[in-house]
């Protein structure tokens, strides 16, 4: 066993805003996406021009939309810059192969069952930093390049249209990128179920209150390095 510790310090403030700013807007860009998708409630009787539902639900993704690229920016300058040493990029190294070798796989078997003794990380788990990077960092950047591009279309020429606009030819035009942009969207609940799955997971197999962790910053009894 590594060495014990109680009681750690390990999401700052800034991380647990993050956090939580970041998991609602997510969650309402998923419902307000879906309904620009497949428009549910349909206007009652009535003139059109009274009915500004799917106006709404529009002017509602895109306040959300910008609240998490601001999020998402502020994320990222705190991974780079923000002294902070279980939120920084400095440990993820996907490219290199000690990364993938046993840790990695210890993680997944325990995940899985397959093993009885628990990998129990300060930080994010190997496994956890490969989830955040392929379905947070790439799926939001996608998802924000590929949003900003379809919002530059109300202003051809404008400032979003000139700076992303070369989303929409490389992707075969603006209806695929629709298609692509509403694909993304689908990682989400994939992302959550497994997310949910790992964190409440940890709770209940080592007890390190890892679940708790993201609203009060502690985790209990993590081991520095498991061996
Ligand atoms: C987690 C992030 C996001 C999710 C889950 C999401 C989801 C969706 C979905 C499902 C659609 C409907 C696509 C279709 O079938 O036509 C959509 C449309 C759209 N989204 Fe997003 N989106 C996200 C982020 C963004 C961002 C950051 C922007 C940037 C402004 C954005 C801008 C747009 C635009 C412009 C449309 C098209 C609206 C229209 O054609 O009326 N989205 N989004
Ligand atoms: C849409 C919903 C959610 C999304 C998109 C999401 C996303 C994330 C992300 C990106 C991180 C990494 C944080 C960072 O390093 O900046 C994280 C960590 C974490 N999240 Fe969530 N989260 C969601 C919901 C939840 C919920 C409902 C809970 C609690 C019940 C939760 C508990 C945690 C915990 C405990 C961690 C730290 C995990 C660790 O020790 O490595 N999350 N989440």
């Amino acid at each position: 066993m590594g060495r014990i510790i109680e009681e750690i310090y390990v999401w700052r403030l800034p991380v647990r805003f993050y956090h939580w700013i970041n998991a609602l807007c997510m969650v309402v860009l998923f419902v307000t996406g879906m309904y620009i998708a497949a428009p549910l409630l349909s206007p009652p009787l009535g003139e059109a021009v009274w009915y500004k539902g799917m106006g709404w639900w529009r002017y509602m993704h895109f306040v959300f939309a910008f609240i998490f690229i601001a999020n998402f920016l502020f994320r990222l300058y705190w991974a780079l810059f923000g002294g902070d040493k279980y939120a920084r990029f400095g440990g993820f190294r996907p490219w290199s192969p000690s990364w993938w070798g046993k840790p990695f796989r210890e993680q997944v078997e325990s995940y899985l069952f397959l093993r009885t003794d628990e990998p129990n990380y300060v930080g994010h788990n190997p496994v956890a930093a490969l989830a955040h990077f392929v379905f947070i960092f790439c799926g939001s950047t996608f998802m924000i390049l590929s949003g900003l591009a379809m919002y530059g279309e109300n202003n051809p020429g404008g400032f979003n249209e000139t700076l992303f606009g070369w989303m929409i030819p490389l992707f075969g035009g603006s209806y695929t990128l629709h298609f692509i942009h509403h694909l993304g969207a689908w990682m989400l609940p994939i992302y959550v179920i497994m997310h949910l799955y790992a964190v409440i997971r940890h709770d209940v197999v080592d007890r390190t209150s890892v679940t708790s962790s993201i609203i009060t910053g502690f985790k209990h009894k993590v081991e520095e390095e498991p061996v």
